[in-house]
């Protein structure tokens, strides 16, 4: 959601504060700020809008080697001046920020105000910053903000200056991600990796419930109560020059070129060829255990869902094992039954996502054995499940998913070869996945050099303001994720429905301006498909298909011939002229395609 970043040492902070910020807008976007320590006072720039907004304010003019800065993804308070970060008390001599929610807010203002105190804001996180104020018994400002801290209830990363103890960054962590970064006598703060390799590879994550006080020659971590807490930094392996848009006009259209060289990063070391299965170095569980499962649980949001809708029919169909997916939101305050011989997969690219993170820790309170199938290596999913499969896909920064989504359903793929390995899926059928799963990435950069043709049918869709997608099996799992996809970045009404549910109330809003973009692969519902679309068409629907090579009985108003591999992996190439469909419209319509209106990369609060 909301980015942190933050350094002290001997450099000058504000460049590096800016910069981290450009890293970090991806997170959050409709306001920033920051704050520099100077000799005696905190230097503090902030303002509504994109980063590029505060940089006209020129922040850096301010001198001063420790300070904290943050782009925003508002949830108390609507995006302006007053209510970006940071926040300070009364005196300017305390900064703040934050990300998360502060769930006792309206109690803790209601007693400042008593005390006298006068807000500026309508956040949340201003009350830190006067409770810090108040609380500040001269004690080192760890120990008075893990005081205060122990008086707030909600979820937060946050990053704490005081003018008066320059050289001290104080950090903690609730639900909300915070890293240190080591440097050479100089540290680094961040709410996210990628704002901290350019400078450094070598990371602390802090755990929920854990506060540290950092300065230039080094860092302690300690619980909120002051008793010492030991870490163990780790490497970051994503590169900074994989954080460039390169030589395209977006992240999103950069991943989606990506995906070739993602799927083989996905795939590599883990096709086994000798028993035809997969070799999944992250799955911890014995395969006597995994033999005792019974049922797979799917808990993920957005796109990891619907990649996990896709992982669940692949596991069906390969291991017989009745799987389905989740909303990780509804799951965690459903009183869900976990069972013994259930096995939870949690899926997320960020790791991050707090909903996810919560399911996680549901099925973990109530005794049940999760696994995560996760981007970003050492998240608090990748740590809370402590085994799975890392999808090794690289940074995404676009907010749209697009590489991750495909990776996902590789590591589903590869999951589902082998459970089914350990069951009745054949050596012969092993050697057909495994063999296809090798010719993949060719084929997906097959597909993508058909963008032209894509872009044209765009055309089609663009002038449009509702669409339907409609599949059947896992292909509706990719008509959800177009519809995602199309709604998210272009801004046009798009839902997704199992094709045969049309007729059962969605056909009534079946007319010539709304185009239907169907999942029509050559499988044995390729004739029901034809049926749902001669319905379409007799009531002057226009009729788009994402099909494989063959005569069709029906004349569509735009098709995209994808060559079949085997239809296992059907779903996951069908998906790709979507993404580049989603794209090419939202060209067409001028939205912001990497930072669409009121989303952000990483939802971590509820
Ligand atoms: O980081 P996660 O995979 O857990 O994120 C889950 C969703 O927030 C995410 O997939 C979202 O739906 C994307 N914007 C979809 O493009």
């Amino acid at each position: 959601m909301c980015g942190i970043v933050g350094y002290v040492g001997k450099r000058q902070a504000a460049p590096i504060l800016l910069e981290g910020l450009h890293r970090l807008e991806y997170r959050g976007y409709d306001s920033a700020g920051i704050a520099i320590g100077g000799k005696t006072r905190l230097q503090i720039a902030k303002r509504k809008g994109r980063v590029r907004e505060l940089d006209e304010l020129r922040p850096l003019r301010f001198k001063g080697t420790f300070g904290i800065a943050h782009t925003r993804w508002a949830t108390h308070g609507e995006p302006s001046d007053r209510n970006a970060h940071p926040h300070c008390d009364a005196s300017g001599r305390y900064a703040v920020v934050h990300n998360g929610i502060v769930e006792n807010a309206a109690a803790l203002k209601a007693q400042l105000v008593e005390h006298g105190c006068v807000f500026t804001s309508d956040t949340d996180t201003e009350v830190f910053a006067h409770l810090i104020a108040l609380m500040d018994d001269g004690s080192p400002l760890e120990a008075v903000v893990g005081a205060v801290l122990r008086r707030i209830v909600g979820a937060y990363g946050l990053a704490v200056a005081d003018a008066h103890r320059p050289g001290t960054l104080v950090v903690a962590r609730n639900g909300s991600p915070v890293v240190l970064g080591i440097g050479d006598s100089e540290m680094f703060v961040a709410s996210d990796p990628s704002a901290l390799v350019r400078h450094t590879t070598s990371v602390v994550h802090l755990n929920d419930g854990e506060i540290a006080a950092v300065r230039a020659d080094g860092y302690e971590t300690r619980t909120l109560d002051g008793a010492p807490t030991s870490s163990t930094p780790s490497t970051i392996a994503w590169k900074d020059e994989a954080f460039d848009k390169g030589t395209f006009d977006h992240y999103m259209r950069k991943e989606i070129a990506e995906q070739p060289d993602a799927v083989r990063r996905t795939l590599s070391g883990r096709l086994d060829t000798r028993f035809q299965t997969a070799h999944l170095g992250g799955v911890t569980m014995a395969a006597r255990d995994l033999l005792d499962v019974r049922r797979v649980k799917i808990l993920g949001c957005g796109t990891a869902r619907i990649a996990g809708a896709v992982g669940a029919d692949l596991i069906e169909q390969l291991a017989r094992i009745p799987a389905d997916a989740e909303a990780a939101s509804e799951f965690r305050y459903r009183n869900a039954v976990i069972e013994r011989d259930t096995l939870y997969i949690a899926v997320s690219q960020s790791g991050e996502t707090f909903d996810t993170i919560a399911a996680v820790q549901e099925v973990k309170r109530k005794g049940g054995r999760v696994m995560g199938v996760v981007n970003a290596a050492g998240s608090t999913i990748a740590r809370e499940c402590g085994q799975g499969i890392y999808l090794h896909a690289g940074p995404e920064v676009s907010v749209v998913s697009t590489k991750t989504f495909t990776c996902t359903a590789v590591a589903f793929t590869l999951l589902a070869i082998h459970l089914g390995r350990l069951r009745d899926l054949s050596v012969a059928n092993g050697a057909r996945l495994i063999g296809a799963l090798q010719e993949l990435p060719d084929r997906i950069a097959a597909i993508l050099e058909r963008e032209p043709e894509i872009a044209s049918l765009a055309k089609l869709v663009a002038p449009a303001e509702h669409a339907f997608f409609i599949g059947r099996a896992a292909g509706h799992a990719v008509a959800a994720e177009g519809a995602l996809k199309l709604k998210e970045i272009s801004y046009l009404h798009a839902e997704a429905y199992p094709a045969a549910e049309l007729k059962h109330g969605p056909l009534a809003l079946i007319s010539p301006q709304t185009p239907t973009i169907v999942i029509l692969p050559r499988d044995s519902l390729f004739s029901k498909n034809i049926s749902t679309i001669e319905e379409i068409k007799a009531r002057g629907g226009p009729v788009i298909a994402i099909t494989h090579p063959g005569d069709a009985p029906t004349k569509f108003d735009g098709a995209i011939e994808v060559p079949a591999l085997e239809p296992e992996l059907d779903p996951l190439l069908l998906n790709i002229p979507m993404q580049l469909l989603a794209y090419h419209v939202a060209l067409l319509r001028g939205t912001n395609i990497d930072q669409p209106r009121n989303l952000a990369k990483s939802v971590t609060v509820e």
